[in-house]
């Protein structure tokens, strides 16, 4: 095989939930003012899946959207990043594969360190493209975030997925060869196998994000990674969007000096889908690069950097090169217009909601209620059904 030296995404497309709630909603009930959401959080709403669906439909369609435009190069690999497993063994790409119509010859696997995995699997697909570079991985990432209900992380919640193509000579994004790694044992949130909603220390949270963003950068310096100046934006995991606003002001001002102004420029054109989305854990940052794709129209040649957490703690530090002409293949219209097309929903249907989680229940059916392509239509004898509507 020919020798290849750019390896990254090709193309990147998400979903989220059929629904939506406006945080003041939940302001409301919590006995706040709405602005602790909006401004202090920096979330305005957060997606909600219907009850039929789940991580794989969300995946599935993300991916479907990648696979209706099409590339020549086979997939070989599909790697499913996601802390929301929906089985203790099989990976739930196994049935994404299933519902794209994948052929037998492709390699499916399922990747877990909380919100951190999709790097990960970006990571390990660039490895097996630099091996076969006439092949291409589909990474997928997908995750609901759940916590308990009338708990203060409860702002925090959100569903969402994003599937990239990786492939040499990528359309839209060169990933650079250095990369900042950080990795320490901490109990900052995690989700015990009983529990279908995360444990939390919120602000123990915030420290170990903050430590892991220096401590990845310091890694990636001292590997003669980029300069902190030649990075244009910087796109970060994104649990609300001012975590990344408190962690990028902390290390721009001991790297490179910069205020706070200064070092929000950097974070521009990031935040408007997790923003309305919420967290998605696996998929925000990836999140975050779609939205700035979508909304700056100037950054052909220009470096991004990329700041990965996830809980527990890993994070890794990396950046990448935006392709020229990567404008031809962002999807801003398609993406605002799923956005905008969420059906909202007040909080006594987001409760009902909610609660519709019969995890010990060996079968139960669910209503029709996704208006989209893939559906979880419930569990027969211990099995999940899924359906291509
Ligand atoms: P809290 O403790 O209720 O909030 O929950 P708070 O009292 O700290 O207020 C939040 C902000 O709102 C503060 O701003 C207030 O001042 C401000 P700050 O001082 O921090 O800049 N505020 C207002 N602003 C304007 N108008 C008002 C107003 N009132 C207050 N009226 C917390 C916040 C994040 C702790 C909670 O939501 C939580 O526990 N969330 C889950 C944990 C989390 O998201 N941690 C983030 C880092 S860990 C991570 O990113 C990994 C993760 O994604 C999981 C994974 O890796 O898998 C979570």
């Amino acid at each position: 095989a020919a020798i290849t030296t750019s390896i990254g995404i090709h193309d990147i497309a998400f979903a989220t939930g059929s629904y939506r709630i406006d945080l003041a909603e939940l302001a409301a009930r919590h006995g706040v003012e709405a602005n602790k959401y909006y401004i202090g959080l920096g979330q305005s709403e957060m997606s909600v899946l219907a009850n039929d669906e789940d991580v794989v439909t969300m995946a599935a369609t993300a991916a479907q959207r990648i696979l209706d435009r099409g590339d020549s190069r086979p997939i070989r690999t599909l790697i499913f990043a996601t802390e929301t497993g929906i089985d203790q063994s099989k990976a739930a790409g196994v049935y994404v594969h299933r519902l794209l119509g994948l052929g037998s010859d492709v390699r499916v696997v399922e990747v877990k360190q909380a919100c951190y995995s999709a790097t990960a699997a970006l990571q390990f697909a660039t490895a097996l493209v630099a091996r076969s570079p006439e092949e291409a991985v589909l990474v997928v990432a997908s995750d609901v975030a759940r916590y308990e209900i009338d708990s203060n992380a409860e702002a925090t919640q959100g569903a969402g997925a994003v599937a990239m193509l990786v492939t040499a000579d990528p359309a839209i994004l060169e990933i650079e060869p250095v990369s900042g790694l950080f990795t320490e044992d901490v109990m900052d949130f995690w989700r015990p196998n009983h529990r279908s909603t995360a444990v939390v220390d919120g602000k123990l949270s915030i420290d170990a994000y903050i430590n892991a963003t220096t401590g990845a950068w310091a890694d990636l310096a001292s590997r003669g990674g980029p300069a902190f100046e030649s990075i244009e934006r910087f796109c970060y995991h994104q649990p609300f969007t001012r975590m990344a606003v408190k962690a990028h002001r902390k290390l721009a001002a001991s790297v490179a000096e910069l205020g706070n102004d200064e070092a929000d420029v950097q974070l521009d054109g990031t935040f408007d889908y997790n923003r309305r989305i919420g967290n998605s854990y696996t998929a925000s940052i990836y999140l975050a690069l779609a939205a700035l794709l979508d909304t700056d129209d100037d950054l052909a040649g220009k470096r991004l950097g990329f700041l990965s957490y996830g809980s527990g703690a890993v994070s890794e530090f990396f950046t990448g090169i935006v392709s020229a002409g990567y404008r031809e293949h962002v999807r801003a219209d398609e993406n605002r217009a799923l956005l905008d097309g969420r059906t909202p929903i007040g909080d006594e249907q987001y409760l009902a909601l909610q609660r519709f989680t019969p995890a010990d229940v060996s079968n139960y059916e669910t209503t029709r209620e996704t208006p989209g392509r893939f559906r979880f239509g419930g569990v027969d004898g211990d099995k999940r059904v899924y359906e291509v509507v």
